[in-house]
């Protein structure tokens, strides 16, 4: 099994997209190591579409731009190696990527084989441009069997989006982790879609293979290939990063870490919510089903040291208060056991709450705990 627990990386795609080259990729390695990303868990560096030339070569090979990549791609993954990071890379199962460059369909013994040869880690594998008369999970399988076959190993981040539910056989066809949604864009609207979209569907999600609900927007406010007018608010990120955590889905950093704010650079080093998307146990988060209003929600998330990371959100348009009652999450009053909480944003021990805890939350804000359960 490659991986035990959720990638944690960096993709260009979110704020790059056919801006990508050597540079920003190399400078993005270094800021992960200076700023201490990588002690957090933040290994994989990952360029996404548009890093190749419109056509492939005579011999029908992939070749990187000259102009965005001059050294090519073995020099590239060598300096990531350097750092002591993963380097990852992207095709599409399709005839053309999204953008318009050559797809691994028809070729994907071949790309697998020069993707190892350049020292590749991690392959992201896209959907567009996909035969009407192709087999999408065919696809996918050939291209898990042509990198494991490559003398390599190489994480399999597939991506089609959710097309023909992958939970049911992304796992199957060698896929380590699969993107279950359409793209995120960097607004409240598009998180919470995406977010709720899957909030029935992670039990597919163990180690070795992860539901994928795409790339972070944390830090973006607006700016970049998937930036949209007026971005998110610093409490949307909160929500977003702490709700990716607890999903236990993988965490790619999308925005420019070489430019992030100390807000946002702290949100994504929080040690806590790492810790909680990163448990051994994988298990996935329990939505607590208390029906006070719509749009209130209330996970708790088993850890593997019998503590729970219980999050309280409010996702709906004004300041609210979230209640929550343990006895719906199957700690009545009767057993004498109540919850000890940590505020993982704080540090703050708020002590045992026995019954009942409720939080007013802004517009889209949310609070997360680690919780023991303690005799009172
Ligand atoms: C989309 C994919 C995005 C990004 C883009 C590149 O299909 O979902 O994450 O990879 O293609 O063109």
């Amino acid at each position: 099994m490659l991986i035990k627990t959720p990638p944690m990386g960096w993709n260009s795609w979110n704020t790059f997209a056919e801006k990508v080259n050597e540079e920003i990729v190399m400078q993005t390695a270094d800021i992960i190591i200076e700023k201490g990303y990588k002690d957090c868990g933040y290994e994989y560096v990952v360029i996404d579409d548009c890093w190749s030339l419109r056509e492939r070569s005579e011999d029908g090979k992939l070749v990187p731009d000259p102009e965005k990549f001059p050294h090519g791609m073995k020099y590239v993954a060598d300096y990531v190696h350097s750092k002591g990071l993963k380097f990852g890379m992207y095709s599409c199962a399709g005839v053309r990527t999204c953008a318009d460059y050559p797809g691994s369909y028809g070729h994907e013994y071949t790309d697998a084989k020069t993707f190892a040869e350049w020292g590749v880690d991690y392959l992201k594998y896209d959907f567009c441009h996909f035969p009407k008369s192709a087999n999408c999970k065919n696809a996918y399988l050939t291209m898990g069997l042509a990198l494991r076959a490559s003398g390599r190993d190489i994480l399999f981040s597939a991506c089609n989006w959710g097309v023909e539910n992958p939970a049911a056989w992304m796992r199957s066809v060698g896929a380590d982790m699969y993107r279950s949604t359409g793209d995120i864009f960097d607004n409240y609207k598009s998180m919470k879609d995406i977010l709720l979209s899957q909030e029935e569907n992670f039990g597919g999600s163990a180690p070795g293979c992860f539901n994928d609900i795409d790339m972070l927007i944390v830090g973006m406010y607006g700016k970049g290939n998937v930036g949209v007018e007026g971005g998110c608010t610093d409490e949307e990120y909160k929500t977003h990063f702490a709700m990716w955590c607890m999903f236990g889905t993988p965490l790619m950093i999308g925005g420019d870490i070489r430019n992030m704010n100390e807000y946002c650079e702290k949100l994504m080093k929080n040690e806590m919510l790492i810790a909680i998307n990163q448990d051994k146990e994988c298990r996935t988060p329990y939505r607590v089903q208390s029906n006070y209003w719509e749009e209130c929600r209330v996970y708790i998330k088993i850890l593997s040291d019998n503590r729970l990371a219980v999050a309280l959100v409010n996702m709906s348009d004004k300041e609210s208060t979230v209640p929550f009652y343990f006895a719906e999450a199957g700690i009545p009053y009767s057993t004498n056991i109540g919850l000890e909480l940590t505020d993982v944003f704080t540090g703050e021990n708020l002590g045992i709450k026995r019954d009942y805890f409720n939080v007013k939350l802004k517009e889209h804000d949310c609070a997360v705990y680690i919780a023991e359960m303690r005799q009172f």
